[in-house]
């Protein structure tokens, strides 16, 4: 039986708390009379994963850096010691590399139930740019993380990306020297990308995901009916289509985190290097700045927009502009304008469920285009290759721009009262 004197005891903590820290009333605004759709599906649950995989990066990089040394001479090595001898030093490496891939998977599936819901349309625009803005933040994070092990691709894989910017004209080469610290990549390199990498983005990528989450919660979240449950209320002013988070959702997540934590455990004890693509099998030789490896391609989740750079192969003469900083500058497009996607998005509704044929069609196209673009980007160019990044180059592009028509000419069903589940 509850003990009553406790339950007073609590109470009492709970208000002294209150009086001083809103603790209750953010308890309930977030999850206990947060009311979210009752109609939520599988696409819902990965912006719990992410959240999931946020906080594994931040205790497995915490404790990996107690035992990493970030310099030139001593990374490769202290990476080496952490699997050997650190005790379950694998175990953290494995679970930080394995989350780094997982983080992508996850964030890929987020984005992708955005643009199948519409959940970027108004009121859900600032919701979408601090996600593009994590996206961003999130590949930079990837990037300078991958050079702290010091191995044949950390090196390379920075040299390609960091020689990206040295293509922009009249201020690249110095600002390419800027960004290294050094006439060519070094110790030096290394150990700023080391305070950024587990201080300032990590900072500023948690920052970004409390403001996410506060404008979500701020307008309501979507639903994959695409409709508004704010405006069927009952009497006490609850929406009808909508169940408190707590403890709805937070069961129903759990459900879903048990068997993305199993899939995790699987490919982190057995599957570590992910067949070479989590973790690439020339970056188990050290650094060497005299040797190039045979083929350099990003890790997985850079690779379509690393297709749609090397797919750029022509220069533009009359307006000045070279291939390769006409590739940067349509690899950074192809980032730039998902940002602008609330306002390229013209439908009436907000779901692919009545949607016409058109949006369908081009949402599929481009989802298969960003996949071949991937497998593209990971194996060396031939002309043909080089031909489809082109095709599928011009797809990714066409269904962003192409938006602002398609999406308001074409035909679309008419959207419920109530969501339909
Ligand atoms: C660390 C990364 C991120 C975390 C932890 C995170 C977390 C969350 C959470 C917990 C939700 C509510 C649950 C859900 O709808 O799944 C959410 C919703 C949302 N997120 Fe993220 N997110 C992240 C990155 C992103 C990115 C990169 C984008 C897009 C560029 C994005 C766009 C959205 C949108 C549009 C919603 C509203 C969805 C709806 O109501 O239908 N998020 N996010």
């Amino acid at each position: 039986m509850a003990n009553p004197n406790k339950a007073m005891a609590e109470k009492g903590i709970m208000r002294w708390v209150d009086e001083r820290f809103p603790a209750t009333q953010m308890v309930q605004d977030h999850l206990t009379k947060y009311y979210a759709p009752k109609n939520f599906n599988f696409f819902y649950l990965f912006g719990v994963l992410a959240l999931l995989v946020l906080i594994n990066q931040i205790l497995t990089g915490v404790w990996l850096t107690m035992s990493y040394n970030p310099s030139g001479e001593g990374a490769f090595a202290s990476v080496e010691y952490i699997m050997r001898d650190v005790e379950y030093g694998w175990l953290i490496r494995y679970l930080h590399s394995t989350g780094a891939s997982a983080f992508f998977v996850v964030i890929y599936m987020h984005m992708f139930r955005a643009l199948l819901y519409g959940s970027y349309k108004a009121p859900r625009e600032l919701v979408w740019i601090f996600g593009m803005t994590i996206y961003l933040l999130l590949m930079a994070e990837a990037f300078m993380g991958y050079l702290l092990p010091w191995g044949q691709m950390s090196y390379w894989g920075a040299q390609v990306i960091i020689s990206l910017f040295a293509t922009i004209p009249f201020i690249g080469p110095d600002l390419a020297q800027w960004i290294r610290g050094d006439f060519l990549i070094s110790g030096i390199t290394l150990n700023r990308f080391f305070a950024l990498h587990v201080v300032a983005l990590p900072i500023v990528i948690l920052a970004l995901v409390v403001l996410h989450i506060i404008a979500l919660h701020e307008v309501g979240s979507n639903n994959p009916d695409g409709i508004n449950i704010k405006d069927k209320k009952d009497e006490a002013g609850k929406p009808l289509d909508g169940i408190p988070f707590h403890p709805y959702y937070t069961v129903k997540d759990l459900v879903g985190i048990a068997i993305f934590l199993f899939v995790f455990a699987v490919v982190v004890f057995y599957f570590p290097e992910g067949g070479g693509y989590f973790l690439e099998r020339p970056n188990f030789e050290p650094a060497n700045p005299m040797v190039t490896p045979d083929h350099i391609a990003p890790v997985w989740y850079f690779t379509p927009f690393y297709a749609i750079l090397r797919a750029i192969t022509f220069d533009i003469p009359f307006l000045g502009l070279k291939a390769e900083f006409l590739g940067v500058l349509f690899m950074g497009g192809a980032i730039a304008v998902l940002f602008v996607l609330p306002w390229l998005d013209r439908s009436p509704v907000r779901s692919m469920r009545y949607k016409g044929w058109m949006s369908k069609t081009m949402l599929a196209i481009f989802a298969l285009s960003f996949v071949v673009l991937g497998v593209l980007g990971a194996i060396p160019g031939t002309p043909i290759r080089t031909a489809v990044a082109q095709l599928c180059t011009v797809l990714y592009f066409a269904f962003f721009l192409l938006m602002p028509f398609y999406s308001k000419l074409e035909k679309t069903k008419p959207v419920p009262e109530r969501v339909t589940g």
